[in-house]
This record gives structure tokens, C-alpha cells and sequence, in this order.
């Protein structure tokens, strides 16, 4: 089976009440192509009005989530309150975490093992920053990050699992990274999937990209054979949004 292709779109710490009403009325109502899974990670507050609001269809992402079931840690958000208000996906080790809030492989790999144990796939987020692409780092940063999620993963888990790889460099920079940079990343997590998890893994986890995507890049990138889809930040809020997940039609 070819793996269906995936566009998630991730608020980020945008949007009030209207805004986010706005945006999914505008997704609810567009043609979109019927073969694309479609994500949206609003901000927590919006959770619940966004999977009131959104067409069955289109699933719903918490942008975090703890590795505890409950108690006294403030602030956070459990796998079992996702579930119990029906957000069935959660992003995981986006960049701007992992560097502005200082997250670990470890606590992130053990936040992804949470969610999937708890039945919410995750889109778990990996890649490297500029300085580690300018010193050739690139591949044994990205390993490293999926080293640490295969600890706490069973092989059978990675199938509640979508990889997003996301330069940081690329990150709301509008510097998209080329066919050929993304292609080749992939490719070598795709590898990977295959030599550490297994060889069912390889052909079936999707491996999207995600950093200054926009309408106008996203099909030449969606050509490429290990591109699976698309993890949207600043785009996801525009109209244009419709037309990245249509990016193959
Ligand atoms: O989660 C999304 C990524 O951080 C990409 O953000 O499309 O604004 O560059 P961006």
C-alpha cells in the first residue's frame, strides 16, 4: 500500500477564538484532495473548539503533551485528557521546543512513548540547525533524535507514528530547504527505519517535511519519492493552506 500522503498544519502560538474559527470554517468548506490526511494543531486553549468545529475529517494535534498519566505538574496536558476530549494526535519535539524550552531526546522520546502507549499518534519532530548543517552534522543529529524514540518505541509502535523532518534553519525563515537537501535526508531516515526498526516500518512510516513550506514550493517538493506530505507552520494560517494539501492535484 502506498503510504497516504500527510499535511499537518501547526498554529504555533497563533490565533484567538475567531481567527481559528475562521480558518477551519475556510478548511470545512474547501475542495480538499480526498487522499491527504490533514492535521491541524491549534493552540491548547482551542483544542476542544477546533474538534468541535472541524470537519470529522480533518484530525486535531495538541502541540505538546507531558510523559506523566496525572499529579502536580503545572501547566501541562495529559495523554489521557487529550484522549478524554477526543485530540487523538499530538506534535512532539518541535524545534522550538527542544531549543527555546530546552527539551531532551530523552524527555521527548518519552513524551512520544506516552502519547502512543495512551492511543494518540504522534508527529514527531526532528532536525538540525544551521550549525550543525554547516558542519556536515546533519545525519548523526537526526539519528540521534530517532535513537532516543526507538529506545522507549516498540517496532509495532512506529506505525502511530509520522516522522517530521524540519531544519531549523529553515523554520519560518522562508530559506525552504531544496528537493535534492530534503530528498536526501529522507532518504537516510528512511534507511534508518529500515536497518533499526524494521523493513515494514521503512515502507510505511510517513517522512514529512515541514520548514517554509508555502504554495508555491510544495508541489516540486511533493515529487520527491520519500516526501510524504507536510508539516505547515506560518502557511497553515492562510487560505493557502487549501493548496499545499492539494499539492499533488
Ligand atoms: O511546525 C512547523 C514548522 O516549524 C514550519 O514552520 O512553515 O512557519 O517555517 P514554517
Amino acid at each position: 500500500m502506498p503510504r497516504q500522503f500527510f499535511v499537518g498544519g501547526n498554529f504555533k502560538m497563533n490565533g484567538v477564538r475567531q481567527s481559528i474559527t475562521d480558518i477551519v470554517k475556510n478548511l470545512n468548506s474547501a475542495k480538499l484532495d480526498s487522499t491527504t490526511e490533514v492535521v491541524i494543531s491549534p493552540p491548547a486553549l482551542y483544542l476542544t473548539l477546533t474538534r468541535e468545529l472541524a470537519d470529522p475529517k480533518i484530525g486535531v494535534a495538541a502541540q505538546n503533551v507531558f510523559d506523566k498519566p496525572n499529579g502536580a505538574f503545572t501547566g501541562e496536558i495529559s495523554v489521557e485528557q487529550l484522549k478524554d476530549t477526543s485530540i487523538n494526535w499530538a506534535v512532539i519535539g518541535h524545534s522550538e521546543r527542544r531549543v527555546i524550552l530546552k527539551e531532551s531526546d530523552e524527555f521527548i522520546a518519552r513524551k512520544v512513548k506516552a502519547a502512543v502507549d495512551g492511543g494518540v499518534s504522534v508527529i514527531f519532530c526532528i532536525g538540525e540547525t544551521l550549525e550543525e548543517r554547516e558542519a556536515n552534522k546533519t545525519i548523526e543529529v537526526v539519528t540521534r533524535q530517532l535513537n532516543a524514540a526507538a529506545k522507549e518505541l516498540s517496532k509495532e509502535q512506529w506505525a502511530k507514528v509520522v516522522i517530521a523532518y524540519e531544519p531549523v534553519w529553515a523554520i519560518g525563515t522562508g530559506k525552504v530547504a531544496t528537493t535534492e537537501q530534503a530528498q536526501e535526508v529522507h532518504a537516510a531516515i528512511r534507511k534508518w527505519l529500515g536497518e533499526t526498526i524494521s523493513a515494514q516500518a521503512a515502507d510505511d512510516v510517513r517522512v514529512i517535511y515541514g520548514g517554509s513550506v508555502s504554495e508555491k514550493n510544495c508541489r516540486e517538493l511533493a515529487t520527491q519519492p520519500d516526501v510524504d506530505g507536510f508539516l505547515v507552520g506560518g502557511a497553515s494560517l492562510k487560505p493557502a493552506f487549501v493548496d499545499i494539501i492539494n499539492a499533488r492535484i
